[in-house]
């Protein structure tokens, strides 16, 4: 199947979840949006993240995509129903996979953590998710709003970082909590950090579990590809800032040779 994918998120963050599809589906073509015109997601409101997150997928589905995945936890917490309803493709998020990627590796546990934005922790996306699955898992969502920034200032191993990563995790860890998800597509450039800080924490990054879904959901409706080159990946932005080369080698590795302006909502 020719059609591309659809891969979005508010920012570049979503990159991290781009690059764990390219490496498990490296015969799929991929398009990104990232809204960089609009970004942070976190702090607006559900409405607003619901509004944008329709205009890109209209924009994606003029794209022929096949599929799409949201690689933002804050858009898939507040639209992701809203994406699905809407949509005559399939939408994937990123928040089951998550809650997913933590009980299968950890069937066991009694308590998790989660940390996100503002605006995932207030949908509580995760909360209800765990709950559903394992209604005694004791879970706690905290927002740590300092994180973004810091890593798209390419802060993620700094020693302010490591601040304020102890002044959002150390309750947690006081209080027993050994299981993070990284309810963000900008946290698993931290694990590093959190690690050198709480080696004992086990983080849970929902990107590799995205990209096995997509895998299987490819595979079972036939829609994978059968190309034997290498799938394409374009880039589209809302707008095209200072720091985009950077934060592209930061979130992907690399730097996408295909890099588009649009403007949506107009
Ligand atoms: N990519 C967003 C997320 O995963 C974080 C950035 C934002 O606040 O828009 O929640």
């Amino acid at each position: 199947m020719k059609q591309p994918i659809g891969v979005f998120d508010s920012g570049l963050g979503g990159l991290t979840v781009l690059s764990a599809i390219h490496e498990l589906l490296p015969h799929e073509d991929l398009i990104y949006f990232g809204d960089t015109a609009r970004v942070p997601y976190g702090n607006k409101s559900r409405e607003t993240v619901i509004r944008y997150s329709l205009e890109i997928l209209d924009f994606l589905l003029q794209k022929n995509v096949k599929a799409v995945v949201v690689a933002c936890n804050t858009a898939s917490a507040q639209a992701l129903e809203t994406l699905k309803e809407k949509s005559p493709v399939p939408v994937l998020g990123v928040v089951e996979p998550g809650v997913k990627a933590l009980l299968k590796n950890y069937p066991s546990i009694k308590k998790a953590a989660v940390i996100a934005t503002r605006s995932t922790v207030k949908s509580r996306a995760y909360q209800q998710s765990l709950k559903q699955k394992k209604a005694d898992l004791d879970v706690i969502e905290k927002a740590c709003p300092l994180l973004v920034p810091l890593v798209e200032e390419g802060y993620s191993d700094h020693a302010v970082t490591r601040l304020i990563l102890q002044e959002y995790l150390q309750e947690l860890v006081e209080q027993g909590f050994e299981h993070v998800i990284l309810g963000c597509t900008h946290y698993p450039l931290l694990k590093k950090a959190i690690r050198e800080i709480y080696p004992k924490l086990k983080l849970i990054d929902a990107a590799q579990e995205v990209a096995r879904e997509l895998r299987e959901f490819l595979e079972a409706t036939n829609l994978i590809s059968n190309k034997n080159e290498l799938g394409t990946i374009r880039l589209y932005v809302s707008d095209i800032t200072e720091s985009i080369a950077e934060l592209e080698k930061l979130f992907f590795g690399k730097t996408i040779r295909s890099l588009e302006k649009v403007v949506l909502g107009l």
